[in-house]
């Protein structure tokens, strides 16, 4: 039996937090085992909003490849790879261009959300109107069937549905139409309380070491109500135990919570906890981290054999969408 298609994507902007490995990077790995999975670096996308500042993706792009591998993607098991080696992906986009109503590229929330988020850039750019098309290529140019993202990719992928119909309709059923894969994780908090996020500074990065993490985590906000040890406390309304939600067993954080209402277990101590928890995720990932950052040739030639695999499922569809259009 042909495994099912799934296929997702990162922007190569940035380092990458707790959050993008609870939230989508666990998934991707988890996701390999039963999927025929692609996974790829959107540098293309990074371009849309960083275009003045290229050289910085080009260091993420590796970065984010070590990241990719240390939180257990592997090769073996899924293609990894990176969008603008394929240029079928701008092959579709460019030809996609051609049926997608303005409209619906100017209704994507993210679209006016976005240009207001980043005020000091200029967005008002053909590209960045183009980014959910571009994602639209990515995904279907793979005739993928799932996407795992966040609730934040929806609209993306609501366009992407649209175009793959609006496609089918006037040239043939080439596409299926692709499948947001939610994942169920809850938002992981960053030190202050507020969602994890590199733009609010509150992040814990998988490049931090141990004395990073452990000195972030000591400094976490918590109940603000208890000040000092003998006040009782409300797990409930402590960052801290957010992440114990998560990182934690469910008799530690019992105990905890209890030694935390009843004002017998102190905040230190709860860190502590916390912080042994997730130094035990971290260290293999640190581990493997080092391994590939010593040797970037491994990196590169994975990188190299999946792009060259993406590239060949990606011609396939490519054919096909040449003869649907009378290009052949
Ligand atoms: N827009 C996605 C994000 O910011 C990244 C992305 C680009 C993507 N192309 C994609 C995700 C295709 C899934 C499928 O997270």
């Amino acid at each position: 039996m042909t495994k099912e298609r799934v296929l997702s994507g990162m922007q190569s902007s940035g380092k990458l937090h707790l959050g993008n490995l609870v939230g989508a990077l666990s998934n991707w790995v988890r996701l390999q085992e039963t999927y025929d999975c692609y996974y790829f670096i959107a540098d293309w996308h990074s371009l849309t909003t960083g275009y003045a500042q290229p050289t910085e993706i080009k260091g993420s792009t590796m970065d984010l490849l070590v990241n990719f591998l240390a939180a257990g993607l592997d090769p073996e098991k899924c293609t990894i790879f990176i969008q603008s080696r394929v240029l079928q992906h701008a092959e579709l986009h460019l030809l996609l261009s051609m049926i997608t109503p303005l409209g619906w590229l100017e209704r994507v929330p993210t679209y006016k959300e976005k240009q207001q988020e980043l005020k000091d850039r200029d967005l008002s750019t053909y590209g960045f109107l183009g980014y959910p098309l571009l994602q639209t290529a990515d995904i279907i140019v793979y005739r993928a069937k799932y996407v795992p993202v966040g609730i934040d990719q929806v609209p993306h992928l609501e366009i992407s549905r649209e175009i793959a119909r609006r496609f089918n309709f006037l040239y043939g059923e080439i596409f299926p139409e692709p499948e947001a894969l939610l994942t169920e994780f809850p938002k992981v908090v960053g030190t202050d309380g507020r969602k994890m996020s590199k733009s609010y500074d509150n992040a814990i990065y998988l490049s931090d070491g141990p004395e990073e993490v452990e000195r972030k985590i000591r400094t976490m906000v918590t109940d603000p109500a208890r000040v000092k040890k003998t006040d009782a406390g409300n797990p409930d309304l402590s960052p801290v135990f957010q992440l114990h939600k998560i990182f934690s067993s469910k008799e530690e954080m019992e105990r905890l919570a209890v030694g935390c209402r009843t004002a017998e277990i102190g905040c230190i101590e709860c860190k502590k906890v916390l912080i042994r928890n997730v130094l035990r995720v971290m260290e293999p990932i640190w581990e493997k981290r080092e391994f590939y950052l010593r040797n970037p040739d491994i990196v590169r030639d994975i990188a190299a054999k999946g792009t060259e695999k993406a590239r060949t499922a990606a011609e396939e569809t490519m054919q096909l969408v040449r003869t649907a259009m009378g290009l052949d």
